[in-house]
């Protein structure tokens, strides 16, 4: 019988690069977006295949029950994978209860629904995967060992907190009502599809408009980079070979402090530009189109309250495990998503303009809660 994978948070960063992933390696499979459509899920990320009709895209909350059974009723997943989430630090500072909601209420939400449709004895073949982040762990020292599996959580943000209550919910779940989930967490994401609130797409977007680059702090933070093509790669593995009840941690190998990131992006953008002079006419208040370097625009700003120092990932156990581990080099990658936004730019003028809002609305109603943040 066809597979069915049901995917939360489908249209956000991670759920619609993972929705163009399984499409392309699991065609057999039905595949199900469930996602609010808040300011951060977009429809037109994931529009190719809910045109051709490979993925079916249900609007709809995951704190709100009916709305949820209702759709498992309706589609009768198999596996279900949780990526719907609030996802900014920053936002979270400012709204923290909106993550407990989301993060939270939605995860054991999910759960309860998915225990109702699968029953107290699940078949072999039901699972259910949280996506979740090394940011539970809290912050390491310059010398300190990178997170491990067991490492103790001490979550330091109101995001960060929300992320590590869920993970503690999934775990009680497996442990008291036999619930068949995996779980994961990963470290910082980047790639196509990123909403412009994160660093690496802010900045790019910046230097195209000709914006200051806000450094939080020194610029000294260190965050270990996971290209989101790896991981939808290592949620496919986990899906596929892991024992239920296991979690893993996903990192990408590439430890960075945030300043040499920036550098490097305005390294790779000024390249863009010089290879490509009508990108001179196309981004006429970028730096570049007046022959000035886009670093330029780099400005420290104040630091974020309670910002963690620095994140590293040991992934040895997915590795010794499931056989996976990250292979996109960082550069590599880096250039790879500064072409894709060139190349994109109708998507990001979207976003940026709230036009695709307008398309919600039309097309979904008005029923998400969140709106950008100013
Ligand atoms: P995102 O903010 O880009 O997307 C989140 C998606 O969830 C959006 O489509 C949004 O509409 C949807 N959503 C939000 N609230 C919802 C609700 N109540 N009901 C249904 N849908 C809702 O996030 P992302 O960067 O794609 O992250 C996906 C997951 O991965 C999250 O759980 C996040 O915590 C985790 N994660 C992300 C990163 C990263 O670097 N981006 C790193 C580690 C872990
Ligand atoms: P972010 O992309 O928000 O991810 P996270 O907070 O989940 O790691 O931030 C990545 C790093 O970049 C983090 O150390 C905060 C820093 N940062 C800035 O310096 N300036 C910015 O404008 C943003 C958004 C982040």
């Amino acid at each position: 019988m066809t597979r069915c994978v049901l995917v939360t948070g489908a249209a956000g960063f991670i759920g619609a690069n993972f929705c163009h992933y399984w499409a392309k390696h699991h065609p057999a499979d039905r595949l199900i977006g469930y996602d609010l459509l808040t300011y951060a899920g977009n429809p037109a990320s994931v529009e190719s295949l809910t045109r051709s009709g490979q993925l079916a895209l249900i609007q709809g909350d995951i704190v709100d029950f009916d709305a949820v059974s209702a759709a498992f009723n309706q589609t009768q997943p198999d596996w279900i994978v949780n990526f719907a989430a609030e996802s900014h630090v920053d936002r979270s500072i400012k709204d923290p209860r909106a993550f407990g909601r989301t993060n939270v209420l939605g995860t054991q939400v999910l759960m309860d629904a998915a225990r109702e449709l699968w029953g107290a004895t699940p078949e072999p073949n039901k699972r259910f995967h949280h996506v979740s982040t090394d940011e539970v762990f809290g912050t390491l020292g310059p010398n300190d060992a990178p997170f491990s599996e067991s490492t103790a959580y001490a979550p330091n943000s109101p995001y960060a907190a929300s992320k590590a209550a869920a993970d503690h919910f999934v775990r009680a779940y497996g442990r008291t009502y036999n619930f068949p989930y995996t779980l994961s967490n990963c470290s910082n994401n980047y790639g196509p599809y990123q909403f412009p609130e994160k660093l690496i797409p802010l900045c790019l977007l910046n230097i195209l408009e000709g914006r200051r680059l806000p450094i939080y702090g020194d610029g000294q933070q260190v965050r270990d980079w996971l290209h989101v093509h790896d991981h939808c790669r290592a949620i496919d593995v986990i899906l596929q070979t892991s024992p239920l009840g296991e979690s893993f941690n996903v990192g990408g190998g590439t430890e960075l402090a945030n300043l040499t990131v920036i550098d490097q992006l305005c390294h790779i953008v000024d390249q863009a530009f010089l290879e490509n002079p009508g990108l001179k006419q196309r981004f006429v208040r970028s730096p570049m189109a007046n022959s000035v370097a886009s670093r330029e625009l780099i400005e420290f700003v104040r630091d974020r309250p309670g910002h963690d120092r620095r994140y590293a990932v040991n992934g040895d156990k997915l590795t010794q495990a499931l056989g996976f581990s990250a292979q996109q080099n960082f550069a590599e990658g880096l250039t790879q998503t500064v072409h894709w936004y060139l190349g994109h730019e109708p998507w990001w003028r979207g976003v940026l303009d709230g036009s695709y809002r307008d398309w919600v609305r039309e097309h979904y109603g008005d029923k998400a809660h969140t709106e950008p943040m100013a």
